[in-house]
Parts: structure tokens; sequence; C-alpha cells
């Protein structure tokens, strides 16, 4: 059934009439700092059913379950140190911990019937808010459809999911545009199994976190969630790119040259990584309306946040044919 989506205001109303309809199992689309999530009870059967069939998303693939306090996070995962060292250093914000879970009453579906959690408490004023008045935390992946680029508005999860949710909640732009950091403390070496909001510096002022740039082959099961191809825009990508060629879409990281007559658009005048993170999402979506062949995005530093910028780019890129440099 095709539903009428609407957009609200965040506002105080609105806020107690989302939080109703959440407790009456709905899915609504709602802000976080990181990108807008498509949220729902985690503790409802039907409502995570409900979430992966509006995401079309592979039940294999478990969503991540937010909470409004540290506390209540730490609570639902097995006791672990390292745990405590994050969450307290990192929370509220954009850091996901991986872990056993402990609580029972948490939805075995959302968790792809693994015995591990994601946990997050987001620092979304918004959210935070929500959760603290339904008192039930939220089961909530970013609102694109599956392997999509995820929204950093209101707007874009209208794009996204129109006709498939009734209310999505304006929380303005994501304050950071790229997901959270997804670090799995299941194993005695913690791992970095996504990078993200906060990066691998400031990680490992806290702890030595091992990524897949190391050395250690990961052969064997890292994350569900890690596919190759994601964050696809419709039209091709080509990254690393030096200048734009003929007929392409120009996704600068600086200036953009005064002769450059076709369309373009920057991340970032000055070159900083942090709006540049902000801005990815935003103008990989409005380049690809305009229906040109190509998208070419100017090479990007890998360090600090350009590692998770450069991961986005690179499975949004992946097997389209002419990403040749
Ligand atoms: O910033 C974010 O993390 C956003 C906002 C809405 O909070 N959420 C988000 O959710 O990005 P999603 O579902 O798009 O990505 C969650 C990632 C997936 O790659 C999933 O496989 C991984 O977290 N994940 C969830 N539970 C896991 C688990 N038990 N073990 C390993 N990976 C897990
Ligand atoms: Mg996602």
């Amino acid at each position: 059934m095709k539903l009428r989506t609407i957009i609200k205001k965040n506002n105080n109303k609105n806020i107690s009439e989302v939080v109703a309809r959440l407790k009456a199992g709905e899915v609504i689309g709602l802000p976080t700092e990181t990108v807008y999530g498509l949220a729902g009870r985690c503790d409802s059967k039907k409502t995570i059913e409900n979430i992966y069939k509006i995401k079309n998303r592979p039940k294999s693939n478990p969503l991540i379950i937010h909470y409004s306090n540290i506390n209540d996070a730490l609570n639902d995962i097995h006791k672990d140190s390292r745990a405590v060292d994050l969450a307290n250093r990192f929370w509220p914000g954009p850091l996901t911990l991986v872990a056993k879970v402990k609580n029972r009453s948490i939805c075995k579906s959302a968790l792809s019937n693994m015995n591990t959690i994601a946990v997050r408490v987001p620092s979304n004023s918004v959210f935070l808010r929500i959760l603290s008045k339904l008192k039930i935390p939220l089961a909530a992946p970013s609102a694109n459809r599956y392997g999509k680029i995820s929204p950093t508005s209101a707007s874009d999860v209208y794009e996204e999911l129109n006709g498939k949710i009734s209310v999505i909640l304006d929380g303005g732009d994501s304050l950071i545009g790229l997901e959270s950091t997804v670090i799995d403390l299941t194993k005695k070496k913690a791992k970095i199994i996504r990078h993200g909001g906060i990066n691998k510096k400031e990680l490992n002022s806290i702890m030595p976190l091992y990524d897949n740039d190391n050395k250690e082959k990961l052969k064997v099961f890292i994350s569900p969630g890690l596919s190759n191809s994601h964050y696809k825009p419709d039209t091709s990508l080509r990254i690393n790119a030096l200048r734009p060629r003929k007929n392409e879409a120009w996704l600068a990281f600086g200036t953009i040259p005064k002769s450059f007559k076709g369309i373009a658009l920057t991340l970032s005048e000055k070159k900083c990584l942090k709006e540049s993170a902000k801005n990815l999402y935003k103008m990989l979506r409005s380049l690809d309306k305009k229906k040109c062949s190509r998208i070419a995005v100017q090479k990007i530093p890998k360090l600090g946040l350009g590692i998770a910028i450069n991961d986005r780019l690179k499975r949004a890129a992946f097997n389209d044919k002419t990403n040749v440099k």
C-alpha cells in the first residue's frame, strides 16, 4: 500500500506525535548527527520486519540499536572495559560499538539472529529527546533504499522513501554527513569495521585499533553490511580524478577552476575534510540529478575523515566500468 509521506517540523507537538507513533510500532524517518535514520522500536518483531521491507535490506544485515544514555547502552552488552572507555570518551556521538548481546528483549531479527549487537548513543538533540520520552531503544539503519546514498536531510529521506513511510521529522541538515564509525569489540583485538564520523587518530588516543588497512587479510566475516557496492548514485563515478574530462560533472576538493564551464560543485573550497564529509552525500545526490554521463570526484587525501570519505567513494564507484584514473 502506498502511504502519504509528510515531512513534519521539529516542534513539541510533532515530537509528541512521533513518540506516540513509534510507541505504536510505526517506522519513522528521524534526524541524527550522522545521517537520517529509519527508526522503529527495537522490541517489536513486526516493526523490525517493516524496517527491512521498507529499505529492501537483506535480513542478514543487522541494525544499530540507539539509546538515550550510556548506561542503558552498556547494560545491554557483556561487560567490557574497552566499551566503557570508548563510550565515556565518544558518546553521545558518531560511534557504534559491536559486542556480545545481553538484553533478551531486543528483537532477534534486528540482530539478524546473531549473538552480537551494535549499540550507539547519538548526539542529535531531537533524536535524544525522542529516545528519552519513548524509553525504548530504537533500531535505526540509514533511511535510504538498500545500497543507495544515505540521506542527510528530511527531503533526501522523502526522495528515498516517499510512499513507504508516513512521517519524516525534519531536524535540518545532518551535522556530520557520514555514518558512525563502527568498532568490533567481540574479539581480543578491537577492530574498526566501518570508518565514519570519528577518525582513527582520535580513537587510537584511547586504545590501539586494527582496521582493514592492516596487513591481516580479512578473509573471514567482518561485518554483514560491508558490501563492496554501496552508497551508489545512479550516475557512474570516476574517483581519484585529477581534472574533469569532457561531459563529466566535476565534484571538486578545493577551488573550481574559473575556466571550467561544465557542471561543478566543490566539497570544500578550503579543502577542509570536515566540510567535505558534510557535503559528500548531499552533493553526490545533487549531481546525480543532472543526468550527466559521469561524475568525476577530485582526489581527496586519505587521512583523518578523508579515510571514511574515500571508503564511501570507493564503494559508490564499485563496478563502474568507466572508473579509470
Ligand atoms: O550513523 C549511523 O550509524 C547511522 C545512523 C542512523 O545511526 N546508521 C547506520 O545504520 O549507518 P546502517 O544500518 O546503515 O549501518 C549499520 C552497519 C551495517 O554495516 C551493519 O552490518 C553493521 O553496522 N552492524 C550492525 N550490527 C552489527 C553486528 N552485530 N556485527 C557487525 N556489524 C554490525
Ligand atoms: Mg546504511
